[in-house]
């Protein structure tokens, strides 16, 4: 599910044959009741939408700050609300939560993306203690920078707000606190959603598991 039919089709093509029938819907979480009837009969939930804007508190638009909030933490509420009758009545769910190394740090110039994700990963822990006499685990995935497009349009943002030349915001603001200097591959994050949506994760809930190049070991 996404709100971007052309991204949805390349990504659908790519799941084919990976994961039995995939059936694309399109769907703007921030129309929230249709996400929570949306959600209805879902066995494993991945809440991945997300959107970044980088600029200091005093110039944060209020409509944006909402809107990042909507989609990031209230949709993933609603979304989990829609899904769990179905998965408590079967006895089994999987709920992954693409949270953020920013679910677990801040850094400047990202208040909403910040409060969103720390947000996040408290519906997380709620959503596994509640669910734990179901069957049902709630995990974050928090990743470091991942080469993505949600990556590739802050960096001019990002030197906006540091003051920097664009060809420096990799090196000297995106991996200055990580130990391994490089970005994730998005495959990397998606082996690890596998993994915890398989027998081997049956035991693990309420976790974060930062994909960070060491970021959270300062
Ligand atoms: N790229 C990174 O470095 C990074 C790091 C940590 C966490 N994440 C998280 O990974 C997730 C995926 O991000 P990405 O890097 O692939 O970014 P992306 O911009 O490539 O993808 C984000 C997706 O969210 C969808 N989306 C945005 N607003 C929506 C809305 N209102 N309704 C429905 N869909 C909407 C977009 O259409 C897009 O397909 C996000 O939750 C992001 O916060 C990304």
């Amino acid at each position: 599910m996404d709100r971007d039919a052309e991204g949805l089709q390349t990504l659908t093509g790519q799941a084919q044959g990976l994961a039995g029938t995939v059936e694309p819907r399109t769907l703007d979480l921030t129309d929230l009741d249709a996400a929570e009837q949306v959600a209805a009969g879902t066995d494993i939930l991945v809440n991945n939408a997300g959107l970044q804007l980088v600029r200091a508190i005093e110039e944060f638009p209020p409509d944006a700050f909402h809107t990042v909030l909507t989609v990031m933490l209230e949709a993933p509420f609603r979304l989990i609300r829609g899904a769990l009758p179905h998965m408590y009545g079967q006895g089994w769910g999987r709920i992954v939560n693409i949270s953020s190394v920013h679910g677990l740090r801040a850094s400047a110039y990202k208040s909403a993306y910040v409060a969103a994700k720390h947000g996040l990963e408290g519906l997380s822990k709620t959503a596994a203690l509640e669910g734990a006499e179901h069957g049902v685990t709630s995990n974050c995935v928090s990743p470091g920078y991942v080469r993505t497009p949600l990556v590739e349009r802050q960096i001019a943002d990002q030197a906006a707000a540091h003051g920097l030349p664009e060809e420096r915001v990799l090196a000297d603001v995106l991996l200055k606190d990580s130990a391994l200097k490089r970005l994730l591959e998005p495959h990397e994050v998606a082996e690890a959603v596998a993994y915890l949506c398989g027998p081997q994760a049956s035991f693990i809930t309420g976790i974060s598991l930062p994909l960070d190049g060491g970021w959270t070991a300062h």
